[in-house]
């Protein structure tokens, strides 16, 4: 701990020192704000020419980004790209070229001869025309525009129609239809063609619109006029935007390849829409031409108040900045969090900045001491609050009380964790829940340990977490993960488990590798025993515990698919709000208990309704992911339910669940979850009777595994089906399957 205390410090030293070099540092830095490689032209007439476009060898990228300036015909010179005959005017380093494309008109005389049209197109060997910033329009009042393109190798058309008798019509300003028609530009265009034509010559309407014309225009320059239907002969360009892109490889092909990708300095490389190219851009903090070596240059965040949320004073870091507080003034100094606060007289850093007077090196070496004494006397007192606070006290008090044979929670230290965890290291991360996060960790005596860390601790649940840690620790059921202990030295409780290899159940059912190898048989088991030992636990000696967060995320599987329940009452550690907000947000399924929006109390029957929207999760699989998509009000229990009201149920199910199972028996576990799913709590049948047809199905299953040629007889299956009605009530079969219930359950404790 005493080195961890001294990279503290050592950080808090070189800070320190940084602070005072800043200001000749940044005095320094001073870069160079080219636009272009060195030596090479950044413009051509009006335009510039950023990297990696350039006009002569060695100045750019590769052909693609060659640009013709032709000065001995313009003055000022113009720009074409790749020495076609499109010219350019304008060139943006984020990806966009804006070129000036011919528009198609079709015009005639009063007594409707033609006198003069043109087809005008546009091809590019490379870069394709934006969809997102081009419209194509038309213009006129006897009008049929049309646009042939080819995208990637395909041939389309598109175009539109306008029509109409006379300009008082017409709306100005806007391209709605009358005098003016507009469409979208298909994605990913590479060449067009652009025709014109009319039904009528222009007849009737020849006063006010002689001619047709259509184009391609950059979509923010458009506005519509109705003086353009007359005299928009003199026109012969309009501007539109072309995207350009780097190769015709991702990111990823251009390094798996072993390629340096086109990416300079504090930049990052993006591929473009399909793959089909890349661009780059700079880091976060930074702006310039992430093209060229050190084009991408810091933002001064500071001297652009709308860039800094710094209340007092404000410093730029490199891609970022902080802010601070002045002397006698303590917080972080951001307007969305603490600001600044004077300090009372007397205070630390007041003796701090006196010592800064007396001597930079008595200074360095003083507060060193005093901040390294000071910060392990606050680490020891913390310790001691946050122990007390998570209930240490009490639950010493509470193990020491019992008989030290039985193996119960471990009272772990912070340092075991940390050790056990390499620091709480990235890599160690297993899962990332609502409320907290899971680590993988490997205990000195060898163990392997899944340790919980949670987020946020609602002080006022605490006994009863305490409670439940000591009652779930004795617990040593088959299809409970293991609690092993907790640390509460730690300002939220950290709880210890046994690990478990396979994963969740969620992971299982909807990844399609995993699904496939799940049989109907698995999954009816696996709803068994999760249903079993839900009901062990309701009914367990001194409280009933409510495990108040069944989903399919907190069951885990071992290697052969033993269903293993955890993280039971471990929502305690959560106000209840945030466990239903979370459940909301996060999009799940819906496993909370539509009651607890009325009653905010979760209860046994709560787990009841969860637990059947898990079993409609099993029946349904992968396809519960796509429901969850289509049906974004719904959730998965009442899709289930009218999907199972309108006798659709077939189409909802799983694959491996049509193709394995009687549909008589899939109706049998639909109408249990059904059952399940009410609304009201006690109409819900409790964890047991769950858990007693599911067991008694499971058995039917395995001694009738029917093929679909073997009717079944169906008098023997009701039976065995275990409806809790009159028709079974002195059954023996039913009598044996209870007893088999019962004593696996027995066997748990
Ligand atoms: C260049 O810019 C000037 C002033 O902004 C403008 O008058 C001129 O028409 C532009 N030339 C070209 C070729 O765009
Ligand atoms: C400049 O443009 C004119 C007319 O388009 C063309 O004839 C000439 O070859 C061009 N010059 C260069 C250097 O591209
Ligand atoms: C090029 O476009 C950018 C962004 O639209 C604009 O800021 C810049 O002024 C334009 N340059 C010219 C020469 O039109
Ligand atoms: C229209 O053009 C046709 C053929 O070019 C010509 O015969 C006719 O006189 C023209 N009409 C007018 C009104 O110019
Ligand atoms: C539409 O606007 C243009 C100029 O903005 C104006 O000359 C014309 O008279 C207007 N037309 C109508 C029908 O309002
Ligand atoms: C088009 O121009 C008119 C007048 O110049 C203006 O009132 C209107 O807001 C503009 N519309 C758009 C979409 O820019
Ligand atoms: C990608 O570009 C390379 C070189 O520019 C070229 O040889 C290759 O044919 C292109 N591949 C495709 C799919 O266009
Ligand atoms: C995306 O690329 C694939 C293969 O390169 C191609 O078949 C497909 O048409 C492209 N889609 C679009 C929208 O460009
Ligand atoms: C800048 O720093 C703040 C606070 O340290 C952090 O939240 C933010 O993500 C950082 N921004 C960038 C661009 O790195
Ligand atoms: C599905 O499972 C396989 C095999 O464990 C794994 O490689 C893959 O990443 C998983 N897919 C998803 C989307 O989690
Ligand atoms: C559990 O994981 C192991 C190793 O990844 C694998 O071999 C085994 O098939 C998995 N078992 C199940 C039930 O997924």
């Amino acid at each position: 701990m005493n080195s961890a205390m001294g990279d503290e410090a050592r950080a808090w030293l070189l800070a320190l020192v940084g602070m005072l070099l800043a200001g000749a540092a940044s005095a320094a830095a001073e870069e160079s704000t080219s636009i272009a490689k060195p030596g090479c032209q950044e413009r051509c007439g009006n335009v510039s020419i950023p990297y990696p476009f350039g006009t002569t060898e060695g100045c750019y990228f590769n052909d693609d980004f060659y640009i013709s300036c032709n000065s001995t015909h313009y003055d000022p010179p113009r720009a074409f790209l790749t020495g076609s005959t499109i010219e350019v005017i304008n060139i943006t380093v984020q990806g966009k070229l804006r070129i000036m494309q011919f528009i198609a008109h079709d015009c005639y005389n009063r007594s409707g001869a033609p006198v003069s049209s043109n087809t005008p197109f546009l091809t590019l060997s490379k870069f394709r025309i934006s969809d997102t910033d081009n419209k194509f329009v038309a213009i006129g009042c006897d009008t049929e525009a049309t646009i042939q393109g080819i995208q990637d190798v395909q041939g389309y058309i598109s175009g539109c129609i306008s029509k109409c008798d006379s300009i008082d019509y017409v709306d100005n300003h806007t391209c709605s239809g009358i005098g003016c028609c507009q469409t979208s530009i298909a994605k990913g265009v590479s060449y067009f063609e652009l025709s014109v034509g009319s039904y009528n010559n222009h007849r009737g309407v020849w006063d006010f619109n002689p001619c047709s014309y259509a184009f391609v225009i950059e979509e923010k320059m458009f506005n519509f006029s109705s003086s353009y239907l007359r005299d928009l002969q003199d026109v012969t360009v309009m501007p539109m935007v072309l995207d350009w892109f780097i190769g015709n490889e991702t990111c990823e092909t251009v390094k798996a390849k072993g390629m340096r990708d086109a990416c300079q300095g504090d930049s990052t490389c993006y591929n473009v829409d399909n793959g089909s190219g890349y661009r780059c851009k700079c880091l976060d903090g930074y702006e310039g031409n992430p093209y060229l070596p050190n084009g991408c240059r810091d933002i001064d965040e500071c001297k652009d108040p709308n860039l800094n949320n710094c209340e007092r004073m404000c410093r730029n870091t490199k891609g970022n900045y902080t802010c601070f507080c002045p002397k006698g003034y303590h917080g972080d100094g951001r307007t969305d969090g603490t600001d600044c606060v004077a300090i009372q007289s007397g205070s630390l850093v007041i003796q701090l900045t006196v010592g800064l007077g007396v001597g930079i090196t008595a200074l360095l070496a003083g507060s060193t001491w005093s901040f390294w004494a000071f910060k392990r006397w606050k680490l020891i007192k913390l310790k001691h609050k946050f122990f007390r606070q998570n209930g240490g006290l009490m639950l010493q008090q509470e193990l020491s009380r019992r008989d030290t044979s039985t193996e119960t929670a471990k009272i772990f230290s912070a340092e075991e964790l940390e050790k056990a965890t390499n620091n709480y290291d990235e890599s160690r991360i297993i899962g990332r829940g609502g409320y907290g996060t899971v680590y993988k960790g490997t205990l000195s005596d060898g163990r392997i340990v899944a340790i919980k860390k949670s987020q946020i601790v609602d002080e006022s649940q605490i006994d009863q977490f305490i409670n439940e840690v000591v009652v779930l620790s004795q617990i040593n059921h088959r299809n409970v993960v293991k609690l092993l202990g907790c640390c509460l030295e730690t300002e939220v409780p950290l709880l210890v488990y046994e690990f478990i290899t396979n994963g969740t159940l969620f992971e299982h059912i909807h990844n399609k590798s995993k699904a496939s190898s799940m049989t109907f048989e698995t999954r009816l088991r696996i709803a068994a025993e999760t249903a079993g030992v839900l009901s062990y636990l309701h009914s367990s000696a001194s409280i009933p515990i409510i495990h108040r967060d069944v989903k399919s995320t907190n069951i885990l599987l071992d290697d052969v698919y033993t269903a293993k329940v955890s993280d039971f009452g471990a929502s305690r550690l959560v106000p209840l709000d945030q466990v239903g907000i979370s459940t909301v947000v996060q999009g799940t399924f819906g496993y909370l208990d539509p009651e607890y929006l009325h009653t905010s109390q979760l209860t046994e029957k709560s787990d009841v309704y969860s637990f059947g929207v898990v079993l409609v999760e099993l029946l349904t699989g992968q396809k519960a992911l796509c429901f969850q998509r289509s049906e974004e009000e719904r959730n998965l229990a009442m899709y289930f339910l009218s999907a199972f009201k309108q006798d659709r149920l077939s189409q909802i199910l799983e694959k491996c669940v049509v193709k394995e199972a009687k549909i008589e028996v899939v109706k049998e576990i639909a109408k249990l979850a059904k059952r399940c799913l009410r609304v009201k709590g006690e109409e819900r049948p409790t964890i047991k009777e769950v858990a007693m047809e599911l067991e008694g199905l499971r058995i039917m299953v395995k001694h009738h595994p029917w093929g679909n040629h073997d009717e079944p007889n169906l008098e023997e299956m009701e039976y065995l089906l275990g409806e809790p009605s009159l028709k079974l009530g002195s059954n023996a079969a039913y009598d044996s399957m209870k007893d088999h219930v019962i004593l696996q359950v027995g066997n748990g404790r």
